[in-house]
């Protein structure tokens, strides 16, 4: 199968790793277990949907060579690994839970780290941290965003 190499390799490069989606439903339980009321949450999917759509294993790679990692597409300058640790007194890293993980354990299929990180940097910084959200969450009122049957 070494003749698969060139094509996986392409894969690799642009970015994507497995493809494992959560559903709508999942993530708006793993966000009101962080306490997020539902007035957020039209924002919240809209945020997951242009950041991730819903893949939770996702790793991309940016044009600045940083990496964005799980469902949110946490940065790893910013938001998980070597400067996202404790030592960092910005607002949401300062807690030793969530933000302060690995950026690998924002792409396995437990997603309660990420939300708890993802409400932490919302609080610290509004949606306005997240570039899918500043481009297309302006109005999130259609019908892709209810959340009525979770
Ligand atoms: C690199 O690019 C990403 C995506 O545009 C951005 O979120 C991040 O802030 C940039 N990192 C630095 C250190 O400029
Ligand atoms: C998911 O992770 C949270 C915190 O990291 C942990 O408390 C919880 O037990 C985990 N859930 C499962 C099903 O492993």
């Amino acid at each position: 199968m070494h003749c698969l190499c060139p094509i996986l390799l392409a894969f690799a490069l642009v970015g994507y790793s497995y493809g494992a989606t959560k559903t709508k439903c999942q993530v708006v339980q793993a966000l009101r277990n962080q306490g997020v009321p539902d007035s957020d949450l039209r924002d919240w999917l809209c945020l997951v949907k242009h950041e991730s759509n819903y893949v939770y294993d996702v790793i991309r790679t940016n044009r600045n060579g940083s990496k964005d990692y799980g469902i949110f597409q946490f940065n790893n300058y910013f938001s998980c690994g070597k400067s996202g640790g404790t030592s960092s007194t910005i607002c949401w890293r300062i807690n030793t839970f969530g933000c302060a993980d690995t950026c690998n354990s924002f792409t396995n299929s437990n997603i309660s780290n990420d939300a708890n990180c993802a409400v932490r940097i919302k609080n610290c910084n509004s949606f306005r941290k997240w570039n899918g959200w500043k481009a297309h969450c302006s109005n999130v009122q259609g019908s892709e965003y209810d959340y009525s049957g979770c």
